[in-house]
């Protein structure tokens, strides 16, 4: 054949296929408005939609075998986390995939820009008109009636045959998100008066200062020497961390640093941190005051991710990640103490997001999330009649911390959101432990209301009650996973501290680690975690759906980190 009849030959066939890219597969379609959510009238033409797409990844299997090559102990490459550009390269979506999609877009005149290192984010801005030309969708205005807030959202979506399968997801499209879903893990402040600064343990039974937790979980009260180590504290929805409480929480409370010892700051999406004492966050002050003031010496980052973008939830979490993993230096370690039901995600959006994370986790970022404060109701308390599962605490590429309270011995929080995700099965690093503990509870308790194929979560816990922090400028008790996230990343950055000066890589993605040293950690076998009118999971000896594997004992995980 000729290189002519080849040109014809194939010219007739696009002609044969008809027009491009009108040839539409829907991709999602809801029968009804969501729970929560009223139809309020069509979204004007001239709307602008800041529309992500995601691209399916070139290899994300690839990826993940390389997420657990690197962070299982047994392996051979355990400790070599992959370069940026290694992980690029599985995250990237194939060069079909990407001048497919490429094409579509000029057929439209549009322009993408690439929104992560890897290209498999993009994001355009357009009228709804073209929103609902390129996605044959139809977006209209809805109220989420408890905020009185409104989006541009449509009930069904599709793309392109020529496309359908390079893009995994669309965002804002079908996810109708609840706006106030980004809440802080956590309880407004108690005030407390004459607490003990001290840790005794009649103290620390119900008032948790650091030098409880030193005492605790064996935590150093040592400087940490390596100033490549890092943590970084994720901070969202205007929540802004206070210096100067940060200042008067050492002062009470670690009388043996400098009161000087503070944070840096990084923003992105029009992100700040007012000083204004009056705008300090509750959830900031703590997540700051209990890395700063925990993780000894240790060079603390706050991330403040502003408002720049439509809704709070997947572009806060996703930027941030984005954001960090296309540096060159990755923090060994990142808290965040926000989290929102699973079901308030797309399955689509929730798994894209998920696959950040595993990405950040194969650089050897070691990513913990608080689980969440419903106990099995999720994320938050809400009715349901059914468990809920928490979200990102479900994705099996990140380390969820539960809560507990109590000294000898400690015991569950009722809150400490804990189940099995509808979205991610039971991950392989756990797979006998949630076995285990599906056997010992047995066929009948807990019987429909949960996902017995699913990824168990919380994977280990820590302190979450009545922890003393200082917000604008008065000193009060905090309850919630929240407290527990930022403890628990603590120790694991003085383990890195130690790790990084004997020449080694940091601990990176925990949980094949942890799970491999469940002796590590302090098992906890007391309490349970109620709701949705049922009695939840109860703690018990091995790993269970309320405290993971337990609180940090830190000897022993440094013993387990080999050192
Ligand atoms: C979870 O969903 C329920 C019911 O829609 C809602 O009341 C609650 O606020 C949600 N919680 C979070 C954290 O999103
Ligand atoms: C239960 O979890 C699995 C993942 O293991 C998921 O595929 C399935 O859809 C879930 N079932 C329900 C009813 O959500």
């Amino acid at each position: 054949m000729s290189v002519t009849s080849l040109f014809f030959a194939s010219l007739i066939a696009f002609a044969a296929a008809g027009p491009a890219f009108q040839n539409f597969v829907v991709q999602d379609s809801l029968s009804s408005v969501p729970q929560g959510f009223s139809k309020v009238g069509p979204a004007a033409d001239s709307t602008t939609l800041n529309l992500r797409i995601a691209l399916a990844s070139s290899d994300f299997a690839g990826l993940e075998k390389a997420l657990y090559d690197v962070s299982t102990p047994s392996s051979s490459n355990y400790g070599n986390h992959l370069s940026k550009d290694e992980v690029n390269a599985f995250l990237a979506p194939t060069a079909d995939a990407a001048s497919a999609v490429q094409a579509w877009l000029d057929s439209h005149g549009l322009t993408a820009t690439k929104s992560s290192a890897a290209g498999d984010w993009l994001s355009l801005s357009v009228p709804v008109s073209k929103a609902n030309e390129l996605f044959n969708a139809k977006y209209e205005n809805f109220e989420h009636v408890a905020s009185g807030k409104t989006y541009a959202r449509t009930l069904s979506y599709s793309l392109p045959s020529e496309v359908a399968d390079h893009v995994a997801a669309v965002h804002p499209a079908s996810t109708f998100n609840n706006p106030t879903s980004l809440k802080p893990v956590l309880s407004a402040p108690k005030t407390s008066s004459g607490i003990s600064t001290d840790a005794t343990p009649a103290s620390c039974a119900t008032t948790i200062t650091p030098a409880c937790l030193q005492s605790l979980y064996g935590i150093p009260t040592t400087a940490a020497t390596e100033s490549s180590n890092s943590i970084a504290v994720a901070g969202f929805i205007e929540q802004f961390a206070n210096s100067a409480d940060l200042k008067s929480f050492l002062t009470k409370f670690r009388t043996d640093v400098s009161s000087a010892t503070t944070f840096k700051l990084q923003t992105l999406d029009g992100g700040s941190n007012s000083q204004t004492s009056s705008k300090a966050g509750v959830e900031a002050n703590l997540d700051i005051q209990y890395t700063v003031g925990v993780a000894t010496g240790v060079p603390v980052f706050f991330v403040s991710v502003g408002e720049d973008f439509e809704d709070g939830d997947l572009e806060g979490f996703l930027d941030i990640v984005n954001f960090l993993s296309d540096e060159d230096d990755v923090p060994q370690v990142m808290t965040t103490s926000y989290g929102e039901n699973e079901t308030d995600m797309s399955k689509a959006l929730a798994f894209k997001l998920c696959e950040a994370y595993a990405a950040f986790g194969a650089r050897g970022t070691s990513i913990l999330f608080a689980s969440g404060d419903g106990g099995v109701e999720g994320g938050q308390a809400q009715t349901c009649t059914k468990y809920q599962a928490a979200f990102p605490a479900g994705c099996p590429y990140l380390t969820a911390v539960g809560s507990v309270h109590g000294i000898s011995p400690e015991i569950a929080s009722t809150f400490s959101s804990g189940g099995f995700s509808n979205y991610w099965g039971v991950a392989d690093y756990q797979s006998d432990a949630v076995a285990a503990f599906l056997k010992a509870q047995g066929t009948t308790t807990n019987k429909g209301l949960f996902n017995t194929t699913g990824r168990g979560y919380p994977d280990v816990s820590a302190q979450g009650e009545n922890v003393q922090i200082v917000s604008s400028g008065s000193t009060g008790g905090v309850d919630g996973t929240s407290c527990s996230s930022p403890i628990f990343a603590s120790v694991i950055s003085l383990i890195n501290d130690k790790l990084i000066a004997a020449g080694n890589p940091p601990l990176g993605f925990l949980n094949p680690w942890l799970y491999a040293n469940a002796d590590a950690l302090n098992d906890v076998t007391t309490g349970s975690n109620p709701g949705c009118g049922a009695k939840g999971f109860t703690a018990r000896a091995g790993w269970d759906p309320v405290t993971g594997l337990g609180t940090p004992n830190y000897p022993k995980l440094l013993a387990a980190a080999g050192l």
